[in-house]
């Protein structure tokens, strides 16, 4: 029987034996709760999405239909490796939306960040429930929910995303697989179920994704700018040895233009920020210190290869007093 809250003295999954005897226990429980009826999932490509998705595949296969929806803010390559892992290597039954349009006109013009965060959200939810109904006989919804999850919504800390907010008239029974884990532990799982490095040890990435790191109001070039510029950056570090050693780090360009040179030519443009940073929590972080060779390597590469963008600039503010992100 699944589990709905962590034993107390639930031995921490660190090693792929541990994992794998979890793996089984889950395949076990989510058949016997699933039967033959089908689930739904919205898969990122985030860990969590991603673990419980793996999960599902295993447990009921073609029973589980995963919607991705690409909502134009991702990171560079990221719907290309949804799509290659789930749908190629793992023969998922794999919904991709490409919204870009939807979302980026709907944000057009818009400045306020807390507005952007709510046009976001409420369209995620407006497409995901758009294809939802287009499916027939679904009775399960799963999650990628975590521990921590769990215990945050009980201190009131923050409201736990349950159902995402989906309009009332849907309604499905929660499969939330990795609900008595954390983190590390989801992690660990992930890597025993066969996925990439890459999407088993990403770094956080926020739900609106480079939508916090395109200040101001978007502009479809200025994203691209954000995009390129911080693909060189997470390309760099895992070139480096970075990967997975600094918490996050990534980079955002304001909607700022000033003068310099390009080609012997004046050239009115964009500066990118490079954000690294180190925490625990994310309540409080500190500033890794880039190896100089890098930062000049990371300057010249995003300088000559980022179109419209001028000047770099190495944001040294722990949080307090900046944030994570921009925003
Ligand atoms: P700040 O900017 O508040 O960010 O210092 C703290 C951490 O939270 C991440 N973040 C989010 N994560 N959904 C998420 O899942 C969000 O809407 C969101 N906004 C910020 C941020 O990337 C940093 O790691």
């Amino acid at each position: 029987m699944a589990m709905d809250r962590r034993p107390e003295n639930m031995e921490r999954i660190t090693t792929p034996a541990l994992a794998q005897a979890f793996i089984d226990e889950q395949i076990a429980d989510l058949r016997a709760q699933i039967g033959d009826k089908k689930v739904l999932l919205a898969l990122s490509g985030g860990v969590d999405s991603s673990v419980v998705a793996a999960l599902l595949i295993k447990a009921v296969g073609q029973q589980l239909v995963c919607v991705h929806v690409n909502h134009g803010l991702l990171r560079k390559g990221e719907p290309e490796q949804v799509i290659e892992v789930f749908r190629n290597q793992m023969n998922a039954n794999l919904v991709y939306v490409d919204a870009t349009d939807r979302f980026l006109d709907k944000l057009a013009g818009v400045s306020e960040p807390e507005k952007k965060r709510k046009i976001i959200g409420g369209e995620f939810i407006e497409v995901f429930a758009e294809e939802a109904r287009k499916l027939d006989g679904i009775d399960f919804l799963a999650q990628g929910t975590i521990w921590p999850d769990i215990l945050e919504s009980e201190k009131g800390i923050k409201a736990h995303h349950n159902a995402g907010g989906l309009p009332e008239d849907m309604h499905f029974e929660l499969v939330e697989p990795v609900k008595i884990l954390f983190k590390d532990e989801v992690r660990v799982v992930g890597k025993q179920l066969g996925l990439p490095d890459g999407m088993v040890y990403r770094q956080p990435f926020p739900g609106p994704g480079l939508g916090v790191r395109c200040t101001g109001a978007i502009t479809r070039d200025r994203l691209e700018a954000v995009r390129e510029s911080d693909a060189i950056v997470r390309e760099e570090f895992a070139k480096n040895g970075l990967e997975g050693k600094v918490w996050q780090y990534f980079t955002a360009v304001p909607d700022l233009k000033s003068v310099g040179i390009k080609n012997g030519q004046r050239v009115d443009e964009w500066c990118a920020i490079i954000r690294a940073v180190n925490t625990t929590d994310a309540m409080t972080a500190t500033i890794e210190p880039i190896p100089y060779d890098l930062l000049t390597h990371i300057v010249h590469r995003i300088t000559t290869e980022v179109k419209g963008i001028n000047r770099v600039l190495y944001d040294l503010t722990p949080k307090p007093t900046g944030t994570i992100e921009w925003e």
